[in-house]
């Protein structure tokens, strides 16, 4: 990974590819790659992950250990997904078209997971990923655009081979896009609604960190959710996301698939989530490092190396499968 990270320096003039991506150099880089104002949110999304620790227990089977799972109907190898990031060169500052981004993702992680793509007011940042979907393999994520244009972007999505969508709702907090065209909105209980029954499909809705807005969301229909500060980019001084999971995870009671990200970086830190109660972890900046860095090559190794680290996670806790991992495989020291 060092030397992804050394090719992708030289490819970025925003993005420094930190050895460890915790929004600490980049605090304030919105737009680019950092966290919003003092970047609080990020650092703590990151920060707050190392205060779970996993607990090993060796007393176990030798039974063969997988890590796959079901998406949505479809099979994935591992719980861990490729989290939207659009707008390439305005935030990494990389000379990446946004299909060959998304091409690196889809050709990088091939048949073993799924890339989720983003989304702006140019409509090419949500539409020329869609040109790299395979059999349906990407999950596209519409910002929560004021109505006409929110269903004019939900038509062209259903014309697509996506079978499944996202909406990052909390992006109606990101001040370079309230004004111009088309503006973001914030959306009430009913506008969801109104979103899962014009998709006419799965949808997640991104951007959750409240029991309160996941029932609400589950209210709505939603499929599923991803519990998400946006990266930090959003607001700062929030919580983190895994502080919030656990008690979300109760409130939904498995009546919708719970996805997480921000800070997520290692496959114990992967370990660590589905312990707390989410189905799935989506992780962003690692992956566009190694996208821009080293193309697909970069991101097989990089989804290779956070397979590896779950498996040997997985081993070392008395896990054979997925299913197996529960709240008494880790311990929380913030309670
Ligand atoms: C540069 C950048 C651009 C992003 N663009 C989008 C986007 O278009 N849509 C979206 O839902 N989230 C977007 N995100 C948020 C990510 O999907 C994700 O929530 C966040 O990056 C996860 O945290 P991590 O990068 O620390 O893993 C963006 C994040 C970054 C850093």
């Amino acid at each position: 990974m060092n030397d992804i990270r050394e090719l992708a320096r030289s490819k970025m003039s925003i993005c420094k590819a930190c050895k460890e991506c915790n929004g600490i150099v980049c605090a304030g880089w919105t737009p680019g790659c950092g966290g919003k104002g003092n970047g609080s949110t990020f650092i703590r999304n990151v920060a707050k992950l190392k205060e779970v620790c996993v607990n090993m227990n060796v007393i176990s089977s030798n039974e063969k250990l997988t890590c796959e799972t079901d998406f949505f109907g479809s099979k994935v190898s591992l719980p861990v997904y490729v989290a939207p990031i659009g707008n390439i060169f305005v935030h990494y500052g990389a000379n990446m078209s946004e299909y060959d981004y998304t091409k690196a993702l889809v050709d990088g992680v091939g048949k073993d997971t799924i890339v989720f793509t983003g989304d702006g007011q140019n409509i090419d940042v949500l539409m020329e990923p869609l040109k790299a979907v395979d059999d349906g393999w990407v999950v596209p994520t519409i910002k929560p655009w004021q109505n006409d244009e929110m269903k004019k972007r939900i038509d062209m999505i259903k014309s697509s081979k996506c079978s499944v969508c996202c909406s990052d709702i909390d992006a109606a907090g990101l001040t370079a896009l309230k004004t111009g065209y088309p503006a973001v909105e914030f959306k009430d209980e009913k506008a969801l609604k109104e979103i899962v029954e014009k998709a006419n499909m799965p949808v997640i809705f991104k951007g959750i960190m409240t029991k309160d807005a996941a029932i609400k969301c589950m209210n709505a229909g939603a499929s599923g959710i991803v519990i998400s500060n946006h990266g930090g980019r959003v607001l700062q001084d929030a919580c983190s996301t895994i502080e919030v999971l656990e008690e979300i995870a109760t409130a939904v009671n498995g009546k919708m698939k719970i996805f997480i990200d921000g800070g997520f970086r290692s496959g114990s830190d992967v370990f660590k989530a589905l312990a707390l109660g989410a189905d799935g972890v989506l992780i962003g900046r690692p992956f566009s490092i190694a996208a821009i860095g080293d193309g697909a090559n970069g991101v097989r190794k990089y989804l290779d190396k956070i397979h590896e680290e779950l498996k040997e996670t997985m081993m070392m806790c008395g896990c054979r499968k997925i299913s197996d991992i529960n709240r008494d495989c880790v311990r929380v020291s913030w309670r």
